[in-house]
């Protein structure tokens, strides 16, 4: 076990529920600190509250566990933003720029920073979208990663500090539900799939989006933390493309299994959402740096979902 004390904020979340986990079979579950603004119950090793938002509290837990790293999670994601943009800049932007100053004046380097596809706007080119490429997002979620992925630099070139990051897709998983982002219809059409066997999708069927499934998220983000810092080059975020499909072409693979499976098309205020992110990504730089590979396709998803939900249901 390598001896680091490692914090996690927003760990109740999709995400940080699985990384929690992934990071206590590496560190030892003492050694990983779960926080979230909101109490977890299932949860096999230390847990604190913290709002991200309270310096003194943040301040208070990294000396009272003697932290050495931190995986950054907490954030209010894409849909849910839109219904309160000043209080999603403070969670999401204020809250990390006072993260950073923290970690310098504490001395902590290490930290992962989550991005998203949401920094890519209506002028980023949607095919391939280069690592390097016109950023103009138009959710408060897009604006404030952006700008987050920049005070990341910022950091890291000005004190030296080792911040990593990477711009996840919409990520797919089984073990917890989504909460407000825009991608989300792809793990909600496998809990209908297998329950109602009818989905009502809230993106038009040709919207294309880039996925990643949640076992690929989890070895993306340890595979960058553990790569050696000399090989990093790109210090705002890595792009990761994942898997890019639609929801009339998953709906034709979950039907392949559940052949009765039905689909009806509403698209709501996210399908505008959608509309300005990316369809597929160039993920190159995460390539060559690091040694990044996607394992899963759209039918090993697919498979491995309705495998895993069916048992989790019986
Ligand atoms: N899930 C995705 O598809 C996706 C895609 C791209 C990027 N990301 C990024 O990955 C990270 C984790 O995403 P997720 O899907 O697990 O999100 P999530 O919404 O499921 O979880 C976020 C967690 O943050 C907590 N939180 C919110 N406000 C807080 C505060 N003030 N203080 C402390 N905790 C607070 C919430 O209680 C929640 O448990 C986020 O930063 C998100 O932007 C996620």
């Amino acid at each position: 076990m390598k001896k680091e004390r490692i914090l996690i904020t927003g760990a109740g979340g999709q995400i940080g529920t699985v990384l929690t986990q992934a990071l206590r079979e590496t560190y030892g579950a003492p050694a990983v600190i779960a926080s979230d603004i909101k109490r977890i119950d299932h949860n096999a090793g230390p847990f604190v509250v913290l709002d991200i938002l309270n310096r003194h509290r943040l301040e208070e837990i990294i000396d009272d566990y003697k932290i050495t790293q931190i995986y950054h999670l907490a954030a209010i994601l894409s849909a849910n933003g839109e219904w309160n943009p000043l209080k999603t800049w403070d969670v999401n932007l204020n809250a990390w720029i006072m993260m950073l100053e923290v970690c310098r004046l504490k001395g902590i380097r290490k930290i992962f920073y989550p991005s998203t596809i949401a920094v890519f706007g209506a002028t980023t080119p949607k095919e391939y979208t280069p690592q390097h490429t016109s950023l103009e997002p138009t959710t408060v979620y897009g604006i404030s990663k952006q700008t987050g992925e920049l005070w990341a630099n910022y950091y890291v070139q000005k004190y030296q500090m080792d911040i990593r990051s990477v711009r996840y897709p919409g990520i797919i998983g089984y073990q917890s539900m989504p909460q407000g982002g825009t991608t989300d219809y792809a793990v909600e059409i496998f809990h209908s799939a297998l329950k109602d066997q009818h989905y009502t999708c809230y993106l038009s069927r040709n919207k294309h989006l880039p996925m990643l499934y949640m076992p690929d998220a989890i070895r993306a983000t340890l595979e960058l933390m553990e790569a050696p810092e000399s090989s990093l080059s790109v210090r705002t975020s890595y792009n990761l493309a994942g898997i890019s499909f639609s929801p009339e072409e998953i709906f034709n693979e979950i039907k392949k299994s559940i052949p009765d499976f039905t689909i009806e098309y509403k698209p709501d205020f996210r399908d505008e959402i959608a509309s300005s992110w990316s369809h597929s990504i160039d993920d190159s730089c995460a390539r060559e740096d690091w040694g990044w590979k996607l394992e899963y396709d759209l039918s090993k998803i697919t498979l491995d979902m309705l495998e895993k939900l069916s048992q989790i249901n019986t």
